[in-house]
């Protein structure tokens, strides 16, 4: 069996909603300190929904297509929703991680978060500390 599905091959070659957002409402960027890797997600909001989304990300191929995939399914989608984006659920979308790259998807949700509570923070906005639990300062690079 291939070691990456076709999907994840797909993400990786063609990534959608690659580049960057200039006059993003909310930004946020992780990194993993054992690889090295960083990805950076940016958010246009309207009305609590997610109207853009654009992502930069130097890291690996699953890193990659976790960032294509994770975008794709946030896009159009209310901040509520957006919250509850798993790794595992970008995971299974793309058919599966070695697991050794699991940790690629992570850097996904965690970005995703990170650029949610950036949004809230930029607007004054209250939110549950509990709903930002990967947001404690324990990513390498995090900006949030
Ligand atoms: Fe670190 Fe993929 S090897 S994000």
């Amino acid at each position: 069996m291939a070691l990456y599905s076709n999907k994840v091959m797909d993400h990786f070659r063609n990534p959608r909603n690659a580049g960057v957002i200039e006059d993003a409402d909310g930004v946020g960027e992780v990194g993993n300190a054992v690889c090295g890797d960083i990805m950076k997600i940016y958010l246009k909001i309207e009305n609590d929904v997610v109207t853009d989304v654009k992502f930069e990300t130097f890291g690996c191929g699953s890193a990659i297509a976790s960032s294509s995939m994770a975008t794709e399914m946030i896009k159009g989608k209310p901040l509520s929703q957006v919250l509850q984006l798993t790794n595992k659920a970008v995971t299974e979308a793309l058919d599966g991680l070695p697991a050794h790259k699991l940790h690629c998807s992570v850097l996904a949700e965690e970005a995703i978060r990170s650029a949610v509570k950036d949004y809230y923070d930029r607007r004054g906005i209250a939110y549950d500390p509990v709903q930002f639990p990967g947001c404690d300062g324990h990513c390498e690079g995090c900006m949030g």
